[in-house]
């Protein structure tokens, strides 16, 4: 065999991958993060209307720019600021396949998918890991970040559910000048602040955003990123492929932004969820809920992790069983459902404790 092709087969072969979640049919399903609270028949009624009016014999020749449009206007930029992508997933993996290379800071733990994606593209990775509350120690991020070439920032981090300050991740970003800083904000819809509109005038830092959470469309595969001008012109063009997404998703995607209200309600219907399980977790003795600004809660439940992962399984929920983790013992991570999947998980819980 050809000696480059034997090498990369073996190197890839070592490598540690993603694993997709389980399905569990029937099951109540918060182990991936998405938005329940928006409901089936809602995201139906689009998907039928988008069916309807396009003709998927043609390629999507406009329909990406008027995602475009309606995308900055969500994110609160100009149209030549937003490009798209099947999936953020996607985007990370053209960005790292095209300007990628070298060494990657990443704090510790985050979203493991970007560190397998680093690792398949050969990079070397520096993981600087979040103090006990998952703060940052932004001194010893930044001198690792120094010495690489790019850094990842996400923001709310997944799983730990936190957002870094808003200041520390600006005097990150003016610290680390020419690297290049992805700073991931898959569940910003959910935060309190996003970089979006901070980062055109930068020539290093591009946002990566998604439709998957709170826009209920995870099936749809539409991811989106902000960033300079010329980025966003070398990646519509020369990067991505012409057709990405298909004219299906697009059209799903647009007819969904287009009523951002209603997606909107449910954000504020998870936030409130949110402090509700908060309240409720933290007055459990053997329980500790980390704050958080996402659509899920990182619990660590310590001795009683085995019977709650019981005790769910036997109830049909399946959540994000994390196990240690950073120091943390018997740790899950539990994404914030329509009240009725909330009070389920809380009983279930609750009965096994
Ligand atoms: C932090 C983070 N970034 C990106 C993604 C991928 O999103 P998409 O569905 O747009 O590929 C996820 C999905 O879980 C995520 O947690």
């Amino acid at each position: 065999m050809n000696r480059h092709l034997d090498n990369n087969i073996k190197r890839i072969a070592r490598l540690g991958h993603y694993t997709k979640p389980e399905k569990v049919k029937g099951a109540i399903k918060l182990d991936s993060n998405e938005n329940f609270a928006l409901d089936k028949e809602f995201v139906a009624d689009v998907a039928a209307e988008a069916a309807r009016k396009v003709d998927l014999r043609e390629y999507p020749l406009d329909q990406l720019e008027e995602l475009y449009s309606q995308l900055a206007k969500y994110s609160g930029v100009k149209d030549k600021y937003v490009a798209a992508g099947s999936g953020s997933d996607q985007i990370i993996e053209l960005l790292l396949s095209t300007l990628g290379g070298g060494r990657a800071t990443v704090f510790v733990p985050t979203f493991s998918y970007f560190i397998n994606r680093c690792q398949l593209h050969g990079m070397k990775i520096d993981q600087v890991p979040l103090e006990r509350e998952f703060t940052l120690d932004r001194r010893a991020f930044v001198k690792s970040a120094n010495k690489s070439d790019l850094v990842y920032i996400c923001s709310p981090n997944n799983p730990t559910g936190n957002q870094i300050d808003r200041d520390m991740v600006m005097d990150i970003v003016d610290s680390v000048k020419g690297k290049l800083v992805l700073i991931d904000e898959a569940y910003v819809d959910f935060a309190d602040y996003s970089l979006s509109a901070d980062v055109t005038k930068r020539d290093n830092v591009i946002v990566l955003r998604t439709l998957s959470k709170a826009f209920g469309l995870a099936g749809a595969r539409v991811g989106y990123m902000v960033a300079n001008e010329k980025f966003i012109r070398m990646f519509r063009s020369t990067i991505q492929s012409p057709y990405p997404i298909s004219s299906l998703s697009l059209a799903i995607a647009s007819g969904v932004l287009a009523r951002a209200d209603h997606v909107r309600k449910t954000i504020r219907t998870v936030r409130s969820e949110r402090s509700r399980l908060f309240t409720r977790l933290s007055g459990l003795d053997c329980v500790k809920v980390f704050k958080s600004d996402a659509n899920f809660l990182f619990i660590e439940v310590g001795r009683k992790y085995v019977p709650i992962s019981k005790a769910l399984k036997s109830d049909g929920i399946v959540v994000k069983l994390l196990g240690n983790i950073a120091g943390h013992k018997g740790c899950m991570r539990v994404t914030i459902g329509t009240p009725d999947m909330n009070d389920k998980f809380l009983h279930s819980v609750e009965g096994s404790l």
